[in-house]
């Protein structure tokens, strides 16, 4: 028999974070031919996954352009990939997520009735402009998708309730952590000097990042006023802030927080310094979807810059606290965390409710389950 043709498409950083432990699992699997189509969203921060975890794409659109709207992207997704996949003919589309990318690349999928499964299913905020445009382009992808990779048994869940079949969702626990569990190791060593420099005992070590479109402009603003005041009040605090590659990110950080001593603006980092930075962390201050999976896997206290969630897991848990994008709400939450160690450890715990190292490997499963390569139906991920 032919081997099943699995065409994975993803076009930005944290897509390709998520997809590339997929797809070596499906380049080792003997009864699939795997082809990898990049779409480029991104450019340089999606190249520094490909580098490193040593991924060559058979397709690359190479659609990034400075200031891209996310029509621009759209249309160029749209008729890039659908030329692809005219060639390509594969049994099964494989995106991931919720960014315009994953969205368009199922769309072009459909468009040429070829079946789509969607990596990081059934994930719901409730607000269709917060994420934005995340929150639609998940649920659209979601009705596009004839396959559910759901991380959780609430994103199972969340599907069912919009009329998925049961029988379609597999729940599989969340690809970034068999992706974390590569690169994290004890004593790792940075080859940016400033980040072996610091002292990652006697200071608090706040990790940074911030780039989500609803945040642009006034609540960016408040954000980055709000970490200059924690910065100025603890002078025992070092703020590690990889800025995204956005240039209205880049001058709006350089602009309201160029200044402090005791913030460091850094380039964006590749994954395994990242991951490892998140590791030697005292407390993390993020508006990324990822970074809310990864961070209560290493029993990092997060602060979520955002209004909503569609990841509650954690927050459940404890490890996650949504603070919205108010100054003073920012600065409140901060100082509780430095000042009281009681709090601090009471959301300093290493929790799982992601994944277990296995996702990949259930997706796989549930590829060959579904196209009767395998009898086996995968075990369902429980947290
Ligand atoms: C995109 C996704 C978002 C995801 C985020 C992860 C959409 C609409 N947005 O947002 O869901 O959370 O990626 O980071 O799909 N740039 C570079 N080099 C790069 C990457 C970006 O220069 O490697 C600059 C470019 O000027 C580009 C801009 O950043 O135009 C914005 O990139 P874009 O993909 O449109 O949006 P993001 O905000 O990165
Ligand atoms: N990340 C990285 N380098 C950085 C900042 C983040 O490798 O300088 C990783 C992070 O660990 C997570 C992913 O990128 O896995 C998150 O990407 P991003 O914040 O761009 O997007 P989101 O998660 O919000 O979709």
């Amino acid at each position: 028999m032919d081997k099943l043709k699995v065409m994975t498409i993803f076009g930005t950083r944290p897509e390709a974070i998520k997809m590339a432990p997929l797809v070596k699992k499906l380049q080792e699997t003997e009864e699939i031919q795997s082809v990898l189509c990049v779409t480029a969203q991104h450019r340089e921060m999606l190249d520094m996954v490909l580098d490193l975890f040593e991924l060559k794409p058979d397709y690359d659109l190479n659609i990034m352009q400075h200031g891209q709207t996310i029509s621009d992207i759209t249309v160029k997704v749209l008729k890039g990939v659908e030329e692809i996949l005219q060639e390509v003919k594969p049994d099964i589309v494989l995106v991931h997520g919720d960014t315009t990318t994953t969205f368009v690349g199922s769309l072009a999928a459909f468009y040429q009735q070829v079946a789509v499964g969607h990596v990081e299913a059934g994930l719901r905020s409730g607000n269709i402009y917060s994420p934005y445009p995340e929150e639609m382009n998940r649920r659209l992808t979601g009705h596009l998708a004839n396959l559910h990779f759901a991380p959780t048994e609430g994103n199972y869940k969340n599907l069912v309730k919009e009329g998925i079949g049961e029988e379609k969702i597999f729940v599989t626990g969340n690809t970034v952590i068999d992706a974390l569990l590569q690169v994290v190791k004890e004593d790792y060593l940075f080859d940016n000097p400033l980040l072996n420099q610091i002292d990652y005992v006697n200071k608090k070590v706040l990790v940074m990042t911030c780039h989500r479109r609803e945040n642009w402009g006034e609540p960016m603003e408040n954000i980055f006023k709000a970490v200059v005041e924690i910065a100025e009040k603890h002078k025992d605090v070092e703020v590690i802030f990889p800025v995204h590659l956005n240039p209205n990110i880049r001058n709006l950080a350089k602009q309201i927080m160029g200044e402090a001593g005791n913030i460091h603006l850094i380039e964006p980092l590749d994954y395994e310094p990242f991951a490892n930075l998140l590791s030697k962390a005292h407390l993390i201050l993020t508006d990324s979807g990822g970074i809310q999976e990864e961070a209560p896997a290493l029993g990092k206290p997060i602060l979520v810059l955002r209004t909503e969630t569609e990841r509650p897991e954690a927050v459940e848990a404890g490890t996650v606290k949504v603070v919205g994008v108010e100054k003073q709400k920012i600065v409140e939450e901060v100082d509780k965390l430095l000042k009281s160690p009681s709090h601090y450890l009471e959301m300093a715990t290493a929790i799982n409710p992601y994944g277990d190292g296995r996702a990949c490997e259930r997706i796989v499963g549930a590829l060959k389950y579904h196209f009767k390569l395998s009898k086996e139906k995968p075990e369902v991920f429980k947290r």
